[in-house]
C-alpha cells in the first residue's frame, strides 16, 4: 500500500488502535561487538582471530582471519587439525591453496605429500617452495625406508631403534597391502626382523636390500626362519622387479627441503597405474614427508591430504592406515603439524567398516579430532547425515543448503561459527584455479 494513501491516523476499522505513530526513535548506531552483547547467540560479535585472511564473515561482514596455531594459543580450539568438507568443485582446494600460500607467507610452512592432479605445483611456484614430481618417467625417487634427519633428543641406540621400528612397520605395511591386507605369520616377523638387523650398519636401506637379504639370508639362520623369509621375498617381488618397480625402491634423488616454504609431491604421472602402485605412492610419499619432518625439521607446519584423504585412511585392508593416521593425529599436537583432511562428504567415512565397528569409529573419531570443520556445499540428501555428525542446529544446516561456491560454513571449536567468503585476488585466482585445466575432472 503507498504510504500516501494511509490517512495520517491509519484506516478507520474497528479494534484498528487508530491514532498517529509520534514516537521517533533516534537511530542507534553501534558496532556489532556491542550488537553481540545486546543480543547474546543473535549477531556475530565480529571478534576477528588473527591468522592469514582468508576472506569476509558473512555473518558479521568483518574480515575473517585464521592461524590453527593462533586459535590453539587463543584457546579457541583444542587441536590443529582441520577438516574441509564439500562436494566437488565447491572450493575446497581453492580455500586451501589460498589459505596455505597466505600462511606461508607469513611464515608457516607447508607440505602436500599427495597432489592427485598436479594442481599444486603452481602453488609451490608462486610462494617460492618446491615441487617434487614422482611416476612413470620421472627422475625423482622417494626411499621408502629413508630414516629420516637425526632427533638429537635420542640416545644412539634410542635412534637406531626407532628407524628400526619405523622401517619394520613400513615393511609390514607394503607386504600386507600387497597381499591384499593378509597379515604376516609369527615366523614371518622374525625373519623380517632378522634381515632389517643385518642392515643396520648400512647407511641407506631400501626395499631391494631387504628384498636381498630374505632371498640370500645367513646361512646360519633356522630353515622356516629361512623360508618365511622368502615367502616375504615373494610377496615384496612387484616392488623389486614386478611393475611397482622403480619408484620407491632404491635410493632417494630427492631431499626434504625443511626450509621451503611449501613442499609438494606431485603424483599426477601416476593417474593411469594400478591401485596397488597408487596406494603406495600415497604410503611412500606421505610416510616420507611425515618422517622427513620430525628431529631437527620439527616446526609448525600445515600438512594437507588432497583429495585423496579418504584413500589414504583406507590404503591398507584392516585399517591400518587409518590407526596409524589416529595416532599421528594424538602428537600431532606435540610436532606443531597442523594436518588437514579434504573430504567430500561424511559418507565416505561412513564406509570405513561397518557402523559401531571400531575403524568406523576410529574413522568419526578423527573427523572429531579436527576442531576446525569447514562445510562447503553439500548434496541435500547428506545434510541429514553431516548435520548428526557435525553437530548443527536447525539454522546451520539452513545455512549450509544455501552456501554458494567459495563460501562455507566454519565451526570452530565449541562454540564459534562463522560463514565464511573465501576472497581470492584475480591474480591468485588465475594460479589457484582446477577448471582451466580441462574441466571436470572424473
Ligand atoms: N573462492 C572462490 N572464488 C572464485 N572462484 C572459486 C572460489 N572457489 C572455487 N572457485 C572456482 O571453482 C573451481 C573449483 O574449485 P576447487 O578446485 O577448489 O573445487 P574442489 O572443491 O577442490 O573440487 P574437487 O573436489 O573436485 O577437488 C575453481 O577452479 C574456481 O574457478
Ligand atoms: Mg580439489
Amino acid at each position: 500500500m503507498p504510504a500516501s494513501k494511509m490517512p495520517a491516523w491509519g484506516w478507520k476499522q474497528p479494534h484498528n488502535l487508530r491514532g498517529p505513530l509520534r514516537a521517533t526513535p533516534p537511530a542507534h548506531r553501534c558496532s556489532s561487538k556491542v550488537l553481540g552483547g545486546a543480543y547474546p547467540f543473535l549477531a556475530e560479535t565480529g571478534d576477528i582471530l588473527t591468522g592469514a585472511y582468508i576472506g569476509e564473515n558473512l555473518l558479521s561482514r568483518a574480515p575473517f582471519c585464521f592461524d590453527p596455531w593462533d586459535a590453539y594459543s587463543a584457546e579457541a580450539v583444542r587441536s590443529h587439525s582441520v577438516a574441509i568438507l564439500g562436494v566437488k568443485g565447491t572450493g575446497k582446494s581453492m580455500l586451501a591453496k589460498s589459505w596455505s600460500s597466505r600462511l606461508a607467507r607469513l611464515g608457516r610452512k607447508v607440505a602436500v605429500p599427495h597432489d592427485p592432479n598436479g594442481e599444486w605445483v603452481r602453488v609451490a611456484a608462486y610462494v617460492g617452495g618446491t615441487s617434487i614430481s614422482v611416476g612413470p618417467g620421472k627422475a625423482a625417487r622417494i626411499n621408502l625406508l629413508d630414516e629420516g634427519p637425526r632427533d638429537l633428543s635420542f640416545s644412539d641406540e634410542d635412534w637406531n631403534q626407532n628407524v628400526l621400528q619405523y622401517r619394520r612397520a613400513t615393511v609390514k605395511t607394503i607386504i600386507r597391502r600387497l597381499r591384499e591386507g593378509g597379515n604376516l605369520e609369527p615366523v614371518e616377523h622374525t625373519a623380517l626382523d632378522v634381515a632389517l638387523d643385518a642392515l643396520r650398519g648400512q647407511s641407506t636401506v631400501t626395499i631391494t636390500h631387504v628384498y636381498s637379504r630374505l632371498v640370500d639370508p645367513d646361512e646360519a639362520l633356522p630353515v622356516e626362519v629361512a623360508d618365511a623369509g622368502h615367502r616375504l621375498a615373494h610377496s615384496l617381488r612387484r616392488m623389486v622387479s614386478g611393475d611397482l618397480t622403480g619408484f620407491f625402491d632404491g635410493p632417494s634423488t630427492v631431499r626434504f627441503d625443511a626450509d621451503a616454504p611449501m613442499m609438494v609431491v606431485d603424483t599426477s604421472a601416476l593417474k593411469g597405474a594400478s591401485p596397488e602402485a597408487q596406494a603406495l605412492a600415497r604410503l611412500a610419499t606421505a610416510n616420507w614427508i611425515r618422517r622427513s619432518s620430525l628431529g631437527a625439521n620439527r616446526q609448525a607446519r600445515v600438512i594437507i591430504h588432497e583429495e585423496a584423504a579418504v584413500e589414504l585412511l583406507n590404503d591398507v585392508s584392516g585399517g591400518d592406515g587409518l590407526a596409524d593416521r589416529v595416532e599421528d593425529e594424538k602428537v600431532a599436537r606435540h610436532l606443531g603439524t597442523s594436518n588437514w583432511y579434504l573430504l567430500h562428504r561424511v559418507a565416505d567415512l561412513d564406509a570405513l567398516g561397518d557402523r559401531n565397528s571400531a575403524l568406523h569409529s576410529r574413522a568419526l573419531g578423527l573427523l572429531a579430532d579436527c576442531e576446525t570443520r569447514i562445510s562447503y556445499a553439500q548434496h541435500s540428501g547428506e545434510i541429514a547425515r553431516s548435520r548428526e555428525i557435525l553437530g548443527w542446529n536447525d539454522t546451520q544446516a539452513d545455512l549450509v543448503r544455501k552456501l554458494h561456491k567459495g563460501e562455507g560454513l566454519w565451526q570452530i571449536g565449541q562454540d564459534r561459527v562463522a560463514k565464511v567468503r573465501n576472497i581470492c585476488t584475480d591474480y591468485e585466482l588465475g594460479i589457484f584455479r582446477t577448471d582451466a585445466m580441462g574441466g571436470e575432472r572424473a
